[in-house]
């Protein structure tokens, strides 16, 4: 691929720089994206283009809204593509978040198709292409787009003359076609998203289902067999890449003597003697399962009062996406379950749930994944859920149980995790006794074996797979230069 640069594009950037006391300072943000493209982008350079949503970003760039990130490492480009606020709302907020998240996701939640905010996607969708197509010049490039914000990015990039290989990766799941269908608009998002050469989901049934809603969108031909499609002289390839995560990386810092270090506070300030500790991490999103998780919870101290002050669950949250209502209302009800659930179990200085929604930073999360006897995954519909393969890399000493939703792509990898459907309450409070009376021996097992997949299908298998896959693509198309 040396031929070629690399471009990625996706609306969350990796790095957003905040105003702190009138100062820009970065921060992180939280995500599977990021988290999965930024180490990638470490080790290959290039280009990554994405929406500047951070107040301090207009201070950090040059004229060409460009700057170099890591901040303290800078190994690639970051160029910033600039939204109003009328645009943030429509695309960001209306669009994609109100419309496609809830129609990829079987969580209940009704998608709301806006005519305006429609326009908007569009228009956002141009003028990510305009600062992808200067970014090319005439330079080859592979494009890589990234998730549900950019679906109509690639049509717009294959009407130019650009010398550029198109790839999409989906990073939530695509809906049966009796879902998609619901869309006003599914015929234009599927043309879109046929622009690219490659298309990527997580696992083959994302994959089956977007063949299936495009044979029945489009005057298309579907090769289930080489899993390609064709429309209008062109052909895009659907296949399946598991995205993963740093592997290595996360498992070394776990080690580290700050970890160690944190690990002592929190038991010290939070009070946790020799109790043992439950753990969530999760952006708070409707399609998390977070109330599920609780009920499971209340239930188990129900059915087994005998754990009553002997178990603690600590949730931590980031908060995210909070001017949309089905948020705030997911907000509101998680408080409410939390204040219920403590005040009916809880006594003395002992609550069973403690909730943290304050963005706990990373060498918290870290210390609390190696302080945990179990950890919840409860989606209720989820593309991978990367916390997942991150709990299991911080355990370099083999313990810890991983309870999983089987709705999410997760599930499929890390088949030695207690696998439980959230809406099952019964069963999830029974797979949590489970999880606290298993023996030390079959947690090591268990664990052992989860941490050999992860460790061996980390973030950069998956990017060689799909880069590889793309070359493929450029020679069947005879790209020329
Ligand atoms: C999911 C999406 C990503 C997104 C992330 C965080 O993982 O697939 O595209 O970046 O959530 O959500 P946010 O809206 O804060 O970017």
């Amino acid at each position: 691929t040396s031929e070629f640069r690399l471009i990625i594009v996706s609306n969350r950037q990796p790095y957003i720089h905040d105003l702190v006391d009138g100062e820009p300072q970065y921060v992180v943000p939280s995500g599977g994206l990021t988290a999965a493209l930024d180490p990638l982008m470490q080790a290959c350079g290039g280009t990554w283009i994405a929406y500047g949503g951070g107040k301090g970003d207009k201070y950090i760039v040059d004229r060409d809204s460009r700057v170099m990130v890591p901040p303290d490492n800078p190994s690639y480009s970051l160029r910033l593509v600039w939204l109003t606020e009328e645009e943030e709302q429509g695309y960001y907020y209306g669009f994609s978040n109100e419309a496609l998240w809830p129609l990829c996701h079987n969580a209940y939640t009704e998608p709301i198709f806006d005519l305006r905010d429609w326009q908007t996607y569009q228009a956002v969708n141009r003028k990510f292409a305009d600062l992808v197509l200067d970014e090319v010049g005439d330079s080859p490039a592979i494009v890589l787009t990234q998730d549900y914000h950019l679906a109509l990015l690639p049509q717009y990039l294959r009407q130019s003359s650009a010398p550029i290989i198109t790839g999409q990766f989906w990073h939530i799941p695509w809906p049966h076609s009796e879902i998609f269908r619901i869309c006003p608009w599914q015929a234009e998002l599927m043309e879109g998203l046929l622009g690219n050469n490659l298309l990527g989901f997580h696992i083959g049934d994302h994959c089956s289902n977007f063949m299936d809603a495009a044979s029945r969108t489009l005057p298309v031909r579907v090769d289930t067999e080489y899993n390609r499609i064709d429309y209008q002289g062109e052909t895009t390839l659907v296949r399946p890449f598991p995205i993963s995560i740093d592997f290595e990386d996360i498992c070394h810092l776990s080690e580290s003597v700050e970890v160690e270090e944190e690990m002592e506070r929190i038991k010290e300030e939070w009070g946790f003697s020799d109790q043992l500790i439950g753990l969530g991490i999760d952006r708070v999103d409707y399609t998390k399962g977070i109330p599920h998780r609780f009920r499971a919870i209340g239930r188990f101290f129900e059915k087994y009062p005998e754990y009553m002050g002997k178990v603690v669950f600590v949730q931590a949250g980031v908060l995210s996406r909070s001017d949309i209502e089905a948020y705030q209302l997911l907000g509101g009800q998680i408080d409410r379950l939390v204040g219920e659930i403590n005040s009916r179990f809880g006594y003395g200085d002992w609550q069973p749930i403690v909730y943290k929604p304050d963005d706990l930073p990373s060498v918290t999360l870290m210390a609390l994944r190696r302080l945990s006897r179990f950890c919840i995954v409860s989606s209720l519909h989820d593309g991978m859920n990367l916390v997942a393969k991150e709990y299991v890399a911080s355990r370099f000493d083999d313990d810890g149980v991983l309870i999983l939703s089987p709705f999410a792509g997760a599930a499929l990898e890390l088949t030695q995790s207690l696998i439980v459907n959230p809406y099952a309450t019964e069963e999830m409070a029974d797979a949590i006794r489970d999880a606290v009376t298993m023996p030390s021996e079959e947690r090591r097992r268990r664990m052992a074996h989860m941490r050999g997949i992860v460790r061996e299908n980390n973030i950069y298998k998956w990017a060689a797979r799909l880069l590889v896959e793309l070359m493929q693509c450029a020679r069947e198309t005879n790209f020329r230069r």
